[in-house]
């Protein structure tokens, strides 16, 4: 698949490092799928969809960098909608989200509302500046948020607000965040992994499941074809949690 031109309408002030780019594209994209991005000169990152025709993106590095140098009118190469993305189940849902993460479970809380379905969600941040889309998954329903340094709604990690929460009550979870915040909510609440749908990282070059970047240990599953949505319970005895290749495919350590 070619990278298709689009032109950025629009970018908006999420949070100190994050923003949405809003793209002339609608290119009808299920919740949990991703794009390709080629920042031409610089790299092509995978990024999650916030919404039909949006990204939003912590800037980290060179591309997400170079990303936020540019403004209105600038055009970007897209390839995309990619991998399998949530599947919608039940009546009663419960997002989880860490940091950025959160963007995609947004999307898909905004999809299950207007399907009739209950959304509650659980958010974990850094900090009170941190905090983005509190309007949007407020819209929603019920909602708990923690803060790392404890700025704003409990201290702790996402996990502390597991204490708030039955899961018992919901037919379904979704989990999006930084791989160490994932793991430890996922590790923590094992029972209910067959039906936690976790959209997770590995690092992209091909996108297409050609290279065996992206592939996750044991089973080998291809994250960027097969994923990036990943049923929690094949997971647990996985390299998630553990370790990750990079760029080289060298194993490293986990991240968040
Ligand atoms: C399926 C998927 C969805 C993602 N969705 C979002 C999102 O919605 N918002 C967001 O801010 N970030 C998202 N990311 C992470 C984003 O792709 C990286 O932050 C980005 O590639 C960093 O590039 P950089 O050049 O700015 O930073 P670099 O300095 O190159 O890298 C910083 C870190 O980003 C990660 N990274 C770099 N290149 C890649 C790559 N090709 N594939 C995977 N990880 C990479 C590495 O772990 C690296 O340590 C997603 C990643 C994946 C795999
Ligand atoms: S990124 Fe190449 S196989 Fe997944």
């Amino acid at each position: 698949m070619r990278p298709i031109n689009s032109i950025i309408r629009e970018v908006r002030s999420e949070a100190r490092l994050i923003r949405t780019f809003c793209l002339d594209r609608d290119l009808s994209p299920t919740p949990g799928q991703y794009l390709m991005l080629w920042i031409r000169g610089v790299d092509e990152i995978p990024m999650s969809f916030s919404g039909p025709d949006t990204i939003t993106v912590q800037s980290v590095g060179q591309a997400t960098e170079a990303l936020f140098e540019m403004k209105a009118g600038s055009s970007v190469g897209l390839r995309g909608p990619l991998g399998n993305g949530f599947a919608l189940r039940g009546e009663r849902i419960l997002l989880i989200g860490g940091g950025v993460g959160s963007a995609p479970l947004a999307f898909l809380g905004e999809r299950a509302l207007a399907a009739g379905l209950s959304v509650t969600s659980l958010l974990g941040f850094r900090s009170k500046d941190d905090i983005i889309f509190q309007d949007r998954f407020q819209a929603l329903g019920d909602i708990i948020i923690t803060t790392d340094d404890g700025s704003y709604g409990i201290a702790g990690r996402a996990s502390a607000g597991l204490k708030e929460l039955s899961l018992f009550d919901y037919d379904q979870i979704y989990i999006c965040g930084p791989e160490m915040m994932m793991w430890d909510v996922i590790s923590r609440t094992r029972e209910h992994a067959a039906k936690t749908q976790a959209c997770i990282n590995r690092y992209f070059k091909c996108a297409a499941g050609i290279c065996g970047s992206c592939c996750l240990d044991r089973e080998g599953i291809r994250v960027c074809l097969e994923g990036p949505v990943i049923t929690a319970d094949r997971l647990l005895e996985s390299e998630f949690g553990r370790y990750r290749r990079g760029p080289s495919g060298e194993k490293g350590t986990c991240r968040g």
